[in-house]
């Protein structure tokens, strides 16, 4: 039996962190040895917001060099960028075209980004993001999309549009899952364990990136913020030593409580040393991958047009049906 496909993105907006890694980009590593994996980095997304051209151009590579530091096998998975891809564009405005205002008002990613701003002042692209990734999946038919819990609701308006589309124009799309990760894969602030750890918090000390160096690596789990009382323990009440204990079981593929009887007795010190250990442990060899990489974004380039030129190839298939079927073509 051939392997089923995955498919997902990852916007192209700055520097990735431990919380991308245990998140999402070791869960797409895994998945290419079972799946046909496609993944791609979302440039013509990241644009909803202004981006400094010079800045963009070294996020798409340094985006491309962390998929594959963290593992990701370019000859096995197909690693390519968005615009490169002209078919997203195209089967994008289609979609757009059979997305309802109402549908677009109800995406709660789109409330939160949008936020206070007057509704006259919110781009249009952001709005409409959603009909773009509709396209983005439905253009490579996989039959999963691996994504966090906040873009679920995302990937339920991209079956309704490909349902939508089946029903009024014939069999067309496959009608993709959402794969959404496990609430252990939610990675909180080092400075606030209430928040997601996010490269955009206002303190470099809510999160670790991953080029971070060693030394900066240990000076943010010195500073990270622990709980009162001295016991590693495990327990809601406990939110800091337990995004601590989550982030050790996960990078050693363990059970929080099991570490957490490895410190029985022990105090914060010695838990944040072994954890520090352990995070240089897993990260380094990746830091140097990814090094090696962006000192040279002509391979990376490459890489990235070899992708391109397989992904083409699967999606001017179904964007030649679709416009087939409409009557464009
Ligand atoms: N919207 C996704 C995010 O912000 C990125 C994305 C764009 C994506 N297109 C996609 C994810 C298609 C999965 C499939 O994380």
């Amino acid at each position: 039996m051939s392997k089923q496909r995955a498919l997902s993105g990852i916007q192209t907006s700055g520097t990735l962190h431990l919380g991308n890694y245990l998140g999402a980009l070791r869960r797409f590593v895994e998945l290419q040895d079972t799946y046909d994996t496609y993944y791609f980095l979302a440039d013509l997304h990241s644009i909803t917001a202004p981006q400094d051209p010079e800045s963009l151009r070294l996020n798409i590579t340094n985006v491309a060099a962390t998929y594959i530091g963290c593992g990701l096998d370019p000859q096995r998975a197909t690693l390519f960028r968005q615009s490169d891809v002209a078919a997203h564009a195209e089967l994008g405005w289609i979609l757009t075209t059979l997305t309802t205002m109402g549908e677009l008002r109800r995406m709660t990613q789109f409330k939160d980004k949008s936020g206070t701003a007057k509704e006259e002042s919110v781009g249009v692209g952001l709005f409409t993001y959603p009909s773009l990734m509709a396209a983005d999946i439905l253009l490579y038919q996989p039959e999963v999309v691996p994504v966090g819990a906040d873009q679920k609701q995302h990937v339920e308006l991209t079956r309704d549009l490909a349902e939508r589309f089946n029903n009024r124009f014939g069999e067309t799309f496959v009608i993709p899952k959402p794969l959404i990760a496990e609430e252990g894969a939610r990675i909180m602030g080092l400075d606030d364990p209430t928040k997601k750890m996010s490269k955009s918090a206002a303190s470099e000390y809510n999160y670790i990136s991953l080029i971070d160096s060693p030394d900066e690596i240990a000076k943010k789990i010195r500073k990270a913020v622990t709980d009162s009382g001295e016991k590693i323990e495990l327990s809601d009440d406990k939110p800091a030593i337990k995004n601590l204990l989550t982030i050790y079981a996960l990078l050693q593929d363990r059970m929080p409580a099991e570490v957490t009887e490895e410190f029985l007795g022990k105090g914060y010190g010695d838990f944040k040393n072994a954890l520090t250990e352990v995070i240089l442990e897993a990260l380094g060899p990746i830091r140097d991958r990814i090094m090696e990489l962006t000192d040279d974004p002509a391979e990376v380039n490459r890489i990235l047009r070899d992708g391109a030129e397989r992904a083409e190839a699967q999606a001017t298939k179904t964007l030649a049906s679709v416009k087939q079927r409409m009557g464009l073509a």
